[in-house]
């Protein structure tokens, strides 16, 4: 796709990966883009690079506007490999672009490329460089989304290039907030928002808040949100804030998510009374086999909902492997405000269960307990057992969910 103005002298650059399923990972069901920022100044000037897949990209879009031996400065705002494994190719062609980075990127930088002839310039919070008629303001942001981000604001624009920040991982032909909602919708725009967030930056919530906390009360104004993922927000840049801030402060729907998985049917056949016990309690439920999907994608409908219930079938005495794997995926992301529960088969000693409390305590989840479990498979009395500890489940799950409205 061919460069896009944004705004005056400046120009999305990026390449679009429509085909992107597996991102170290995580699943993109509907791909994603990399996005980078051409500044048509005095000093001509990109904010990041893309993914070295798709140099060729970005260099035909910036020699569509500039010869590129005539970038006088690089901004690395985050050095992870889907943004900066380009730089290589850049400087190839700017050989004497000075490199904008933060100390941690520097130090990173220094371990995937020889560096030794470039000029770096280390920035952090609060430095500024004038291009000509713009200025560009550094911030940093640690941990959003590596130790080294940071995200640089266009001052005379009003523009805010965010790197990881506010993204969402979506291949489209619309590059604006606007027309994704014309073509798609705004619902398919948040939940790709809140999978990014889930599967992201769901640990780093706190640094979140505080992050937009100190961009408030700097005054800075801003009117565009140009993150290196997905689509601008220029329609309403407060939107995505505000999502931002209520992830951040743990917001979920009101609802189940059942996530299990089953050797011979059993655990499976619980899930039929325990879902239609929360269903009958008024609360919406979702059940989600975790050999059917992505763990991302389960991820993404945990981080959605208010409630979890997971289902292991024993194998030797632990957990099934999916679904420690799920639990080992979740812990990493340092779940919030979310309430859990364990349900499960077992033939002779059991211990999924026990095992399955025992990780979601450690996450800090807070937890129903002691589930239900059924020996080799459900009998009549076993299924009641179900239905009512799904009743159970969903009245605790709506009085804890009444603490967040
Ligand atoms: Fe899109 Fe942390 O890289």
């Amino acid at each position: 796709m061919k460069a896009v103005q944004i705004k005056p002298d400046i120009y999305w650059v990026g390449a679009i990966d429509w085909a992107i399923r597996d991102f170290h990972g995580y699943v993109t069901p509907n791909g994603t883009t990399y996005n980078n920022y051409l500044i048509l100044d005095e000093q001509v000037t990109l904010l990041d690079t893309v993914k070295r897949d798709f140099s060729e990209v970005t260099i035909a879009n910036i020699k569509n506007l500039v010869d590129p031996s005539r970038i006088r400065n690089i901004v690395i705002n985050h050095i992870e490999n889907d943004h900066a494994t380009g730089i290589g190719d850049i400087m190839h062609l700017a050989p004497d672009a000075s490199i904008y980075i933060t100390d941690m990127g520097k130090k990173g930088l220094e371990r995937f490329f020889d560096t030794s002839k470039w000029d770096i310039r280390v920035v952090k919070t609060g430095d500024t460089l004038s291009i000509g008629k713009k200025t560009l303001f550094f911030l940093e942001t640690p941990m959003i989304h590596w130790p080294d981000s940071m995200m640089t604001y266009v001052k005379e624009d009003k523009l805010l290039v965010s790197q990881d920040g506010f993204g969402q991982h979506y291949a489209s032909a619309a590059r604006f907030d606007d027309e994704f909602i014309t073509c798609y919708s705004a619902a398919e725009l948040e939940d790709s928002v809140r999978d990014y967030y889930a599967n992201i930056l769901m640990p780093f919530g706190t640094l979140i808040k505080n992050k937009i906390a100190e961009i408030q009360k700097s005054g800075l104004e801003i009117d565009m949100i140009a993150p290196d993922h997905g689509i601008i927000w220029r329609k309403d840049p407060s939107k995505i804030v505000n999502m931002y801030l209520d992830m951040a402060n743990g917001k979920a729907d009101l609802r189940v998510v059942i996530i299990y998985d089953t050797m011979w049917h059993s655990t499976e056949e619980m899930t039929v009374p325990i879902m239609q016990g929360i269903k009958d309690e008024g609360v919406d439920v979702k059940v989600i086999k975790l050999r059917a999907n992505p763990i991302s994608y389960a991820v993404k409908e945990f981080w959605k909902a208010r409630g979890c219930i997971i289902g292991s079938p024993t194998l030797n005495n632990t957990l099934f492997p999916t679904v420690a794997a799920f639990l080992s995926y979740l812990k990493g992301l340092r779940p919030k405000n979310r309430m859990a529960a364990a349900f499960g088969s077992y033939g002779w000693g059991g211990g999924a269960v026990k095992d399955i409390y025992e990780e979601i305590r450690k996450m800090g989840i807070e937890t129903v307990e002691p589930g239900v479990q059924v020996v080799y498979k459900p009998s009549g009395e076993d299924r009641k057992k179900c239905y009512e500890f799904g009743r159970e489940f969903a009245n605790r799950v709506k009085a804890y969910h009444a603490k967040f409205e």
